[in-house]
């Protein structure tokens, strides 16, 4: 089997480091890693396969000089919208975890359970998106349900964690809770959140928008629709938690016909990836505590509506750093070379 040259960009934080312990767990075919950063964390050391491999600065030319086959990217969009294209001109194709591509009509929004067929047309740029992490395990636990009832509408509130906002914004919670302890919470910082995140909770991620609704929230609107390819109506409420480690998301879901709870609790577990923690009498259903480091989207409290026999409720939790983020884009990479067949 042919093995490839893999650039983690990134490889640093949050999402880069899961990368490489999922690609470590799959055995991807690595023929040499090149971890990225910037010039901050260069020469430093990331820990691939119980080696030190030393980290790189991103440059423009680096793609080139390495000789990169595929470029995992998640250092920021602002950095993708510059390096990417070096990338893709040194001949890598890009996965790339920001948003700042996952709109353009020549680029594919994957999520390998759901649109797989997708990737194909990664050649118009050589760039294929990683969606939002709030999108990618709602779509999972959703398309057997869009397969078998038809999608109307999903309302959507989520409890997101820190993490989704990198290892800084993890450390801002952690701080935050130490000096509550200290009884100076009063005097803590917020930096990467509009508030205090500790002991709260924000209904607020990213900006707001002119039509009332946050950049995050609208993010799970049009990139549902381009993944599950119909016109869906979402309407989305996120919410920042003080968790370190997993999103939750409350779902309603409006079927074109009406719904078995127990035949769709039987589909939704049949789902690729998806596993149904459901027995609430034995207080069994998901939670971010249960999913830290799994690669499963974990659905559970599935039941019918009181009023409406063609309304699903839903709770969906999954590991945010690896299924919404690094485990989404290493399966891309892997349906990527078994589609090309390289
Ligand atoms: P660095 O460690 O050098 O700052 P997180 O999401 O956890 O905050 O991590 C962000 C990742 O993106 C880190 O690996 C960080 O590297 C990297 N990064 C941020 N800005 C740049 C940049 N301008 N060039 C290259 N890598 C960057």
């Amino acid at each position: 089997m042919r093995k490839f040259n893999v650039a983690v960009v990134g490889a640093t934080g949050a999402v880069g480091e899961e990368m490489l312990r999922v690609m470590e767990e799959v055995e991807f075919p690595v023929a040499k890693l090149v971890p990225l950063a910037s010039a901050r964390s260069a020469g430093g050391t990331v820990e691939y396969k119980d080696e030190e491999v030393k980290v790189k600065e991103l440059t423009e030319t680096i793609f080139e000089e390495e000789e990169i086959d595929i470029a995992l990217f998640s250092a920021g969009g602002s950095v993708s919208a510059k390096f990417a294209p070096f990338a893709v001109e040194a001949g890598a194709v890009v996965i790339d975890n920001t948003s700042h591509f996952r709109m353009d009509p020549d680029v594919p929004l994957v999520v390998p359970e759901v649109n797989p067929e997708d990737i194909t047309k990664w050649r118009e740029k050589g760039i294929i998106a990683n969606p939002n992490c709030s999108t990618i395990q709602m779509v999972q636990a959703l398309k057997p349900i869009q397969e078998t009832y038809g999608i109307q509408r999903i309302d959507v509130s989520t409890y997101q964690a820190t993490s989704g906002a990198g290892k800084s914004a993890m450390d801002e919670l952690v701080r935050q809770m130490q000096d509550f302890f200290a009884f100076k919470l009063d005097e803590s910082e917020h930096r990467k959140f509009p508030h205090q995140i500790a002991l709260n909770v924000i209904p607020q991620i990213d900006v707001f928008m002119e039509n009332g609704f946050t950049k995050e929230e609208m993010k799970m609107v049009n990139e549902t629709n381009k993944i599950m390819h119909d016109a869906i109506e979402v309407a989305a409420t996120c919410v920042r938690v003080p968790t370190l480690r997993g999103h939750a998301e409350s779902v309603t879901v409006t079927c074109k016909k009406d719904v078995d709870p127990e035949a769709a609790k039987k589909i939704i577990s049949e789902g690729e990836n998806v596993v149904v923690l459901d027995d609430p009498e034995n207080g069994i259903y998901p939670m971010p505590t249960l999913c830290v480091e799994k690669n499963e989207t974990f659905v559970g409290r599935i039941r019918g509506d009181i009023y409406r026999p063609n309304i699903l409720h839903m709770f969906v939790v999954a590991d945010n750093l690896r299924v919404g983020a690094a485990t989404n884009a290493v399966r891309i990479a892997q349906k990527w070379i078994e589609m090309e067949s390289i």
